[in-house]
């Protein structure tokens, strides 16, 4: 009888490869007696790839009938995966799982491995997994469902003596299975890779009797079957499993050291560093290919900013001595980054720069409307004037710097802009030349992360300031370290009636290109369709402060007359991405002197910017 946690697989069809014995059996006999219609698949030859038979795979699929159970042989090889995966349409008429297990053993020293002995593993584990994985991927990618295994080894992710043959096909595996991770996500075909251990005729020749009667197939099937499951959401993962033992493996990187590129670059200063360049002090675990870039980008801003470019001053790329002389992100680190002061930096803007802006936030849509000229047409009748939210570009000539910090070490592609405000002590200049001061207010912990507060002072040319920013940066992975949770949101409830104002624009599809030339955030994660693909999206994301742009608009616009003068300070959260191309809806009410606003998306109906604030004069 069933019990209501049973996991069951009533409905699914599942081809096990290499499951006329060993791991594959134990696989096929706990998936059929959950409920699945299992295809046994086995070449039925020796265990070094010679030979052919039906006996292996008929003794299975007659256990699992006996059983009462539902399953039908298939003694085609996995390089004829096509073949396989017909067997199971022809019989049940779909497939769910594939469980790639058929394995077969050449070992010898590299010296004495011959190119067949290389062959014959290479075509039977990494070019067999190819084959039956390709001809089953557009079944399950068509159903939106679909769970797939593969298996690789110990020899593979360690290294084995004698085993270099084997090694590579195993971790060739692993290497497949993390990019079909990733194509396959958005249609729920899931899949990961386990490295098992387990007696059977593969080891039996190389553990003692007992070990392999001990580490029984058995104790490895429950993890298989449970990632085969409907209720199992991990993809693209790694596990290590045996005797009932299973752990998750990832890949783990070192700080690493950055050497500056604006200076030579030697061997001599690799070698003064190769301490560092070893250490695993601190480590980050990357898990996608942007994870791996950032470091490399934060070097080359890093020589970027050094080199003077976008008019900052003050700026030293980041040598080794200064890389040697941070800390760890220890708790003592972090907390001793408060007060740090950024280097300044001087920029210079005009009525292009204005203008542009203002175009890169919406202004000016429609042609038809002047309202908004004065924000992107020198020659306006009403004067020129700056769009307030140009403000928050400020920051960007300095904000790089973070991640020069003494104490604070993490990696860049885990830092989340949360919140910005901005307050105009005046309406900004027309154009101007202006000196950006930071320094971090405050350093939150947040549990899941420490909460950064930057506070930012723009001066012009008189040393008279004209703009503050408060720029909360999230760092995910650096909370716990049992500092102070900080103040809870003080933004006001929003009321409970309709919105009063209603501003709906739709963003141009190249809305985010416009944005970064804008606003000097030149993250390619805006532009890249590769990049933005590595960080799990389907296209290039619109900048948080583009959208926050066109909200500040939106007010300005219903209730300050797009009068600059009027406008005080804006603040809000960036809860959700927008992608270029989508419609902003931004909703307003006027209470008590304030207007509180939300931004959403109308095509997915999700709230993007959330405890709006807008202080008039
Ligand atoms: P096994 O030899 O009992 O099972 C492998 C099965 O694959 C055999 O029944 C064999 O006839 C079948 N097979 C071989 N070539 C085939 C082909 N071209 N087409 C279809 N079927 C074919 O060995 P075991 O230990 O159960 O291995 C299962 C998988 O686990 C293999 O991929 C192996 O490399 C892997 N593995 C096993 C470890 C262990 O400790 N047993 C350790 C690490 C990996």
């Amino acid at each position: 009888m069933n019990n209501d946690n049973e996991l069951r697989f009533d409905g699914r069809v599942a081809i096990i490869t290499g499951a006329g014995g060993g791991l594959g059996r134990a696989y096929a006999l706990l998936l059929a007696a959950r409920g699945a219609s299992v295809i046994v698949n086995d070449l039925g030859g020796g265990m070094h790839g010679e030979g052919a038979g039906r006996s292996a795979a008929d003794r299975v699929v007659e256990e699992i009938t006996a059983a009462g159970g539902r399953a039908v042989a298939s003694y085609d090889s996995v390089e004829d995966g096509g073949r396989i995966v017909q067997t199971a349409l022809d019989a049940f008429g779909r497939v769910d799982i594939l469980v790639n297990n058929a394995g077969i053993l050449r070992d010898a020293s590299f010296h004495k491995m011959t190119e067949e002995d290389w062959e014959k593993i290479y075509r039977v584990h990494l070019y067999g997994g190819f084959k039956v994985t390709h001809a089953v991927w557009p079944h399950l990618r068509d159903q939106g469902y679909g769970r797939v295994i593969m298996t690789s080894s110990a020899a593979g992710l360690y290294g084995n003596f004698g085993q270099a043959n084997y090694g590579s096909a195993k971790l060739g595996l692993l290497g497949l299975a993390h990019s079909l991770a990733v194509e396959g996500q958005k249609r729920n075909v899931l899949v990961n890779t386990i490295a098992p251990l387990a007696g059977s005729r593969l080891t039996e020749t190389i553990l003692p009797p007992d070990m392999v009667a001990a580490l029984k197939p058995e104790y490895v099937a429950p993890l298989v079957a449970y990632l085969c499951h409907e209720s199992s959401t991990a993809t693209g993962q790694l596990f290590e499993v045996g005797a009932g033992w299973a752990a998750r493996v990832r890949w783990q990187r070192g700080r690493g050291v950055f050497l500056p590129l604006n200076a030579t670059l030697t061997p001599e200063a690799v070698a003064e560093q190769w301490a560092a360049v070893q250490s695993f002090d601190d480590p980050a675990y990357p898990q996608t290919p942007l994870d791996s870039f950032a470091p490399v980008l934060e070097n080359l801003q890093n020589d970027r900013q050094g080199a003077g470019e976008k008019g900052s001053e003050g700026a030293d790329a980041v040598s080794p001595a200064s890389q040697a002389a941070k800390g760890a992100s220890t708790a003592d680190g972090l907390l001793a980054a408060v007060g740090y002061e950024f280097r300044p930096t001087t920029t210079t803007y005009d009525e292009g720069d204005l203008s542009l802006y203002a175009l890169s936030v919406g202004a000016a849509a429609d042609p038809l409307d002047a309202t908004e000229l004065p924000f992107v047409y020198e020659l306006s009748s009403g004067g020129f004037r700056a769009l307030p939210t140009f403000g928050v570009t400020f920051p960007f000539s300095l904000l790089w710097q973070i991640t020069d910090v003494p104490g604070l070490r993490f990696n860049p592609a885990l830092l989340l802009h949360g919140e910005q405000y901005l307050e105009l002590k005046r309406p900004l200049p027309t154009s101007a030349t202006v000196t950006n001061t930071a320094r971090i207010a405050h350093l939150y912990d947040k549990g899941s992360g420490a909460l950064v507060l930057l506070d930012v002072h723009t001066a012009d040319e008189m040393g008279e300031e004209i703009a503050y920013n408060r720029v909360s940066l999230f760092i995910r992975g650096l909370g716990g370290f049992g500092g102070q949770r900080g103040p809870a949101s003080g933004a006001p409830a929003l009321p409970d009636r309709a919105p009063d104002v209603v501003h709906r624009q739709q963003t141009n599809a190249n809305q985010a290109l416009l944005y970064r030339l804008s606003s000097g955030d030149h993250n390619p994660l805006h532009a890249d369709p590769a990049f933005a693909a590595a960080g799990g999206f389907d296209r290039p994301i619109l900048h948080g402060l583009c959208t926050f742009g066109f909200a500040g608009r939106a007010v300005l616009r219903h209730f300050a007359d797009n009068d600059p003068a009027r406008f005080k300070s804006i603040g809000a959260r960036f809860t959700r991405h927008v992608f270029p191309g989508e419609t902003l809806v931004t909703e307003m009410w006027a209470v008590g002197g304030l207007i509180l606003f939300q931004c959403r998306v109308a095509e997915r109906d999700e709230i993007v910017l959330s405890n709006g604030v807008v202080e008039l004069w």
